[in-house]
């Protein structure tokens, strides 16, 4: 059984500065959700609702955010604002979260290892904080049932455009079986001409106790920072690690044009602002386009 899921928060977020100096980028708001609660929802739908947050002095808000807000809940309840006051509720009524601090922001790698005293001895999920999957099926539930299948470490990856594969960890597969392939190598953030495939590591793991080891032996690499990719990697060596191909869509919220799309979509998906964000967006793309002689 797979009880505990690690996010780890703690990282500077300079690809978004200045806006990240004070406010974490997991709090970014999607509409009026922030991004972290997407994923902190995706690990308790698929039934793991151990949620260790591992973070830094910078991320405070997070630890507010899953927290009750007494002040507000009766400032709600005095406005009749029953149904914020419902979802402020459920929201610090969520999870029991555990904060485990990463005292030096030395990579994912690293916040992994920071999480190994509250893991222990088990498997558990890595979610990243600032990728949201969204899609029919719950990727981490799926891993779920690969890993009770074959009882080892899986990862989710999907395929992005061959230009794309410098900004994420990619794998060499060989095909199992529907969804589901063995890993044979991976890479962080390669060259586009060394990249063995187009298949990049989405931001959802499921390892064994077993990479705590080899985190702990893991040198430092790409961006001077202590990576996961290359901890699995070493992994190999001893035991075999699965690769579940998705089809959802991801959203990388952690770049301002990532987070822009993300932004995008989900107001195109909400049935209260649908109609007027089209209207405004087509009209703002026919005056540009006039401005610009596009059209
Ligand atoms: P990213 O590489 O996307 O985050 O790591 P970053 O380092 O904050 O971003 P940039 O590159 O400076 O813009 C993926 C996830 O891992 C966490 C981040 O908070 C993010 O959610 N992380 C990263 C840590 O917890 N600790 C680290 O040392 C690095």
């Amino acid at each position: 059984m797979i009880r505990k899921a690690v996010l780890p928060v703690a990282g500077w977020g300079t690809r978004f500065l200045p806006a990240t100096k004070a406010m974490p980028k997991e709090m970014f708001p999607v509409i009026d959700k922030p991004v972290v609660q997407f994923i902190v929802e995706e690990c308790l739908h698929a039934g793991v609702d151990n949620i260790i947050f591992v973070t830094g002095r910078h991320k405070r808000p997070i630890e507010h955010h899953f927290d009750i807000n007494s002040d507000l809940e009766k400032h709600l309840e005095q406005a009749g604002k029953d149904d914020l006051l419902k979802n402020v509720r459920e929201i610090s009524r969520l999870t029991n979260p555990i904060y485990i601090r990463q005292k030096e922001q030395l990579g994912l790698g690293h916040a992994v290892l920071v999480a190994e005293p509250v893991v222990g001895n088990e498997p558990f999920i890595v979610a990243l904080g600032d990728v949201i999957i969204d899609g029919e099926e719950n990727v981490i539930k799926r891993m779920i049932e690969i890993y009770e299948r074959f009882g080892k470490s899986v990862i989710a990856v999907f395929e992005v455009d061959k230009e794309m594969v410098s900004k994420y960890g990619i794998v060499s597969v060989k095909h199992i079986e529907e969804d589901i392939y063995l890993v044979e190598d991976l890479v962080e953030k390669p060259k586009k001409e060394e990249a063995p495939s187009n298949l990049a590591i989405v931001g959802r793991y499921l390892l064994t106790p077993k990479i705590f080891e080899k985190l702990k032996v893991t040198p430092i690499g790409k961006g001077g920072e202590i990576q996961l990719t290359d901890a699995i990697r070493l992994l190999l060596e001893d035991e075999v690690v699965y690769a579940i191909k998705i089809e959802s869509k991801v959203y990388d919220t952690g770049t301002p044009l990532g987070y822009l799309t993300t932004l995008v979509e989900y107001a195109l998906k909400r049935e209260d602002l649908r109609d007027d964000f089209l209207r405004f967006l087509e009209d703002i793309v026919s005056k540009y386009n006039q401005q610009t002689g596009k059209a």
